[in-house]
């Protein structure tokens, strides 16, 4: 049994400190493994300017948002996936973090979406997957979730659960977040925000889903909530569909060029 929280905020632009404090607030309400928080959510999404993300962009090792959901981390004995606008030298990236109490890996936003390409480098990470109390985790961000590479690849590199930050604006990923979950046997933590924000209206419905492409739980479009989800993380390494199809061994790849 494993524990997936997920965190739906709704960030005041820019006001890190104060939307971090918020976020673990709601998850000092409950207990989980692993926490999936939204995209960006310390730090606001709708950016104009490059001195605004610049402003709050921070680097991942000796940065303070890091360092605070490390800390967390190691005094809850969990795992945290969030969203930030990282900063790697002259770059900025869309990135998640994953960090445990004793160790922190970036994942870079492969797919950008829209005013995104204006400020941020695509991302050059690729997919990985980590370990955490035995269950194998991957990540990738919003609208990763439009490629449906983007999940088969974490899949086939063993991950159990997708964490999935998210600032969603469209309203289809909920509905296809399942099928992400069941064309590859996983389950899935998709953390968005709410609320509007400089005429950009997030949708909330935040959830987790399971390999059999089943809603665990799905969070309100409008309100400021938390959740977790018990699984059973062993059901995501079955990949058998039936007696004679194999969801993986099945697969002709030859043909997928
Ligand atoms: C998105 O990728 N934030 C829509």
């Amino acid at each position: 049994m494993f524990r997936i929280g997920i965190v739906q905020n709704n960030p005041r632009f820019l006001k890190v400190r104060e939307n971090i404090a918020k976020t673990l607030g709601l998850m000092e309400k409950g207990r989980a493994d692993l926490w999936v928080l939204p995209e960006f959510f310390a730090t606001g999404y709708n950016f104009k300017t490059k001195k605004e993300v610049l402003s709050v962009a921070e680097s991942v090792s000796g940065g303070m948002t890091c360092g605070l959901l490390s800390s967390w981390a190691k005094k809850n004995k969990c795992a945290v996936v969030a969203g930030l606008p990282e900063k790697s030298g002259a770059k900025l990236y869309n990135s998640a973090v994953f960090v445990t109490g004793s160790s922190a890996s970036i994942y870079r936003k492969t797919h950008l979406f829209g005013d995104e390409k204006k400020f941020f480098s695509p991302g050059n990470t690729g997919f990985w997957v980590k370990s955490f109390k035995n269950v194998k985790i991957g990540v990738m961000i919003c609208f990763d979730w439009f490629f449906p590479e983007s999940a088969r690849t974490l899949a086939l590199q063993g991950a159990q659960i997708i964490a999935h930050p998210a600032n969603l604006v469209l309203h289809w990923a909920p509905e296809g977040m399942k099928i992400r979950s069941l064309e590859n046997r996983v389950f899935a933590a998709t953390s968005n925000r709410v609320g509007i924000e400089r005429g950009l209206r997030y949708i909330g419905s935040s959830q987790v889903t399971s390999p059999k492409g089943e809603v665990l739980f799905r969070l309100s479009s409008m309100k400021v909530e938390m959740s977790v989800a018990a699984i059973d993380e062993k059901l995501a390494i079955q990949k058998n569909i039936n007696k004679k199809n194999n969801l993986f061994k099945d697969r002709r790849p030859q043909f997928y060029a």
